[in-house]
């Protein structure tokens, strides 16, 4: 990890030699096209290089054409920035991996990916839509079909060289632990939710251990209220360092040594989650004692999204 005294210019290093990732991600976990475009035009010229998508979120396009305009706009280079997006459930057999990576590659307009995520270890129905039910509107998995077999299919993307490397998203140490030790790639990096109130200690340890980066998401709590950016300690720590309680959950997620996604949708709100900057270690502390613990999104137990509902 290089951990620059300029926190926003941390990156972490990808297990397989790929390079590394900037720390700070924007996230496009946006429902509305118009402001999907905006923001992450806004995300680039803010400083933001890494930004992750997913073909859940119906809004590669937007992306696409937002990076196109945008990369140009702030005379930055493809290779400058990095990309990824993530498989979904329902194309979890080997023979629809490629075509959906594929896909999804087509709707950024992009030549190749810098990361792949299977979005969540749950396999659904096989199907071109994705939110196939059945008749009492429960998800119908598909149990003809292991993680290890889609984890096989990323492996071959990444030997047809179109992506530079690949991992998991929405998954727990027990699922992640076999994929490792059976990956011949092995995983580069995990997605999970993590804030104080789910620091996701263990999961972390084991990340560092096997050089995983651990990718937050969700670092404010989803902005649900009451929540983190209301918390005693949080708020107290930003009014002592002088930044706000968004910038002090950021920047403690960069200082403990993972990389951290969050949406800024304005490009006032843009500037002030990517100028964060390190915590002074009594802060950290105090952040990292803190005792509430809550999961807020119910995707790693089911594969179902909670209440963040992508537009299409
Ligand atoms: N792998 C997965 O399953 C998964 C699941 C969820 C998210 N993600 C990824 O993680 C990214 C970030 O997730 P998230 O959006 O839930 O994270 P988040 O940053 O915890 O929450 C976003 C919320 O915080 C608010 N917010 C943003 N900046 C703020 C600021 N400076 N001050 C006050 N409030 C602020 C936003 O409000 P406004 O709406 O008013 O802007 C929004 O309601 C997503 O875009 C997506 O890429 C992945």
């Amino acid at each position: 990890m290089t951990v620059s005294s300029d926190l926003r210019l941390t990156r972490l290093p990808l297990n397989n030699g790929s390079g590394d990732m900037p720390a700070l991600g924007f996230g496009t976990l946006i429902p509305e096209p118009g402001v999907t475009i905006t923001a992450t035009r806004d995300a680039l010229q803010a400083g933001f290089r890494h930004v992750d998508c997913a073909e859940r979120y119906g809004n590669e396009r937007e992306v696409g054409e937002a990076l196109r305009t945008g990369l140009a706009a702030a005379g930055i280079k493809r290779e400058d920035i990095f990309v990824t997006t993530k498989l979904w459930n329902n194309n979890h057999r080997p023979a629809r991996v490629e075509p959906a990576f594929e896909a999804s590659l087509n709707r950024l307009g992009l030549e190749y990916l810098d990361l792949y995520l299977i979005h969540t270890p749950f396999a659904f129905q096989p199907a071109d839509e994705q939110g196939q039910r059945d008749q009492n509107g429960n998800v119908i998995y598909d149990t003809g079909v292991t993680l290890l077999d889609t984890w096989r299919a990323m492996e071959s993307l990444v030997d047809h060289g179109k992506c530079r490397a690949i991992g998991l998203s929405d998954i727990t140490l027990s699922e992640l632990s076999p994929i490792y030790e059976s990956a011949r790639i092995k995983p580069a990096v995990v997605e999970i939710e993590s804030h104080p109130y789910l620091p996701e200690t263990e999961l972390l340890e084991f990340c560092k251990e096997k050089g995983i980066v651990f990718l937050a998401f969700a670092p404010l709590g989803h902005g649900m209220k009451p929540g983190l950016l209301e918390d005693p300690v949080v708020s107290a720590v930003a009014a002592r360092v002088g930044k706000t309680p968004a910038q002090v959950l950021l920047s403690w997620a960069v200082q403990r040594g993972t990389a951290v996604l969050t949406t800024p949708k304005t490009s006032d709100r843009a500037k002030e989650n990517f100028d964060i900057s390190a915590l002074p270690e009594d802060a950290f502390n105090e952040i990292n004692r803190i005792q509430t613990r809550q999961r807020l999104n119910p995707v790693v137990k089911t594969g179902v999204g909670g209440f963040l509902t992508p537009a299409k």
